[in-house]
């Protein structure tokens, strides 16, 4: 199993829309973050989709770590 890159040590403030899906990159290491680009391909990582459902902002993990993905939970802190 491929250990994810921290992209950096802190969430991502991304104001999402209502109904729209987005792909958050899991691995860490796309040049377009939080989203994927294509960059974990030769890795086990997978992106994961996430549909917004409410049209307000959120908070992509950018350390990937958090337990709750796509979302930071805190984690880059410990
Ligand atoms: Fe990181 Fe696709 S580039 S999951
Ligand atoms: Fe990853 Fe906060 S940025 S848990």
């Amino acid at each position: 199993m491929d250990q994810p890159a921290v992209a950096q040590n802190a969430p991502y403030p991304i104001e999402v829309e209502a109904g729209k899906s987005y792909f958050w990159c899991a691995c860490g290491k796309s040049s377009q973050q939080p989203f994927c680009d294509g960059s974990h391909q030769g890795t086990s990582i997978l992106p994961e989709k996430f549909t917004a459902t409410d049209s307000k902002k959120v908070y992509f993990c950018g350390c990937k770590k958090t337990a709750n993905s796509p979302l930071c939970d805190g984690s880059h802190n410990a």
